[in-house]
């Protein structure tokens, strides 16, 4: 059995399908019960547990053989991951796949960073196998102005800079293999996209599929924290995320892994395809 955390959101939802496809027993885990029936339908165990109630992480972990680890960027996502851990040696796992970030290091400067790094370094104390799956930017979040894309033809960039963009479907796929092959025990795998692209290669790609001309207005670091906060994001993420953003000017985001292609065998997914296969949300 394989415990998904997380497995509505990005990177879990994704994974649970890959796994199914590969025949394995799935248990996904969502902390909000509306979600159980879908889940359910995909073919899958699916149970509640939330990242703030040990009791249900363990029974969320029990008789897993190995686990899927991932939270939303939260202000409590150390303490949330810590709990989780410590469900999962509790249960008895013995492996655990944890989400966190390109970079997440003790050595890491950034916030997220080292928020990350203390989760991967309590995870390696615990004698359990681990595998940290890192990725960069995440294609997906482009969906989050997919509304003002379609209704102003304006592409907001909050980066400033090139940035190696990978689908989260890719993670995912990456994460399955964690899972299921051997030799990922012990490795931390830094994931990016194929290219590097600045906000303008991004407005471009949208024009060209959409058909209609898409603009790339730069955003300021006060509205881009602004912009989060006013979606419900916590101060504190937002000025991390303010902080991660800064370093695409610097042409830090632009490092290229090879690392989709060295596990699974085929090219990262590119960004334009990304954006074609969900132009209906570009166009709304
Ligand atoms: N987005 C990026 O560009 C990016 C880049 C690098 C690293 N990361 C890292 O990737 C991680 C996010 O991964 P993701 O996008 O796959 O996750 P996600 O979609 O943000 O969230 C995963 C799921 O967590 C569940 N959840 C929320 N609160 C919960 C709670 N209290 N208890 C249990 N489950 C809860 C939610 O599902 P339910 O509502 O069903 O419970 C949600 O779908 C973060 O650690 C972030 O720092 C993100």
């Amino acid at each position: 059995m394989i415990t998904v955390f997380g497995a509505t959101g990005n990177t879990g939802s994704s994974l649970v399908d890959t796994l199914l496809a590969k025949g394995l027993d799935v248990r996904a885990v969502t902390s909000n019960p509306s979600k159980l029936g879908p889940l359910k339908a995909k073919g899958c165990e699916a149970v509640t547990a939330n990242f703030t109630d040990p009791t249900t992480l363990q029974s969320a972990c029990a008789g897993a053989n190995s686990i899927y680890l991932v939270t939303p960027a939260h202000r409590d996502m150390r303490q949330w991951k810590s709990n989780a851990i410590k469900a999962a040696q509790s249960a008895g796992v013995r492996h655990v796949v944890m989400g966190t970030g390109l970079g997440a290091s003790p050595e890491a400067r950034l916030t997220l960073g080292q928020w990350h790094s203390e989760n991967q370094e309590e995870l390696k104390q615990t004698g359990m196998d681990w595998t940290f799956v890192q990725p960069t930017y995440f294609m997906q979040n482009l969906l989050w102005q997919a509304g003002t894309i379609a209704k102003d033809g304006v592409y907001h960039d909050d980066l400033g800079g090139p940035v190696a963009w990978i689908d989260a479907r890719d993670i995912a796929d990456v994460a399955a293999e964690a899972l299921t092959g051997s030799g990922y025990e012990g490795k931390a795998l830094g994931l990016t996209g194929p290219e590097a692209l600045t906000g303008e290669d991004i407005a471009a790609v949208l024009s060209e599929a959409t058909g209609r001309s898409v603009t790339c207005a730069p955003l300021s670091a006060d509205d881009s924290k602004a912009a989060m906060m006013a979606g419900g994001m916590h101060e504190e993420i937002a000025a991390a995320m303010i902080e991660l953003a800064s370093l695409a000017p610097k042409g830090y985001l632009a490092g290229i892994e090879t690392t989709v292609s060295d596990v699974l065998g085929r090219p990262a997914r590119r960004l334009r395809d990304f954006v074609a296969e969900n132009r209906d949300a570009f166009v709304q």
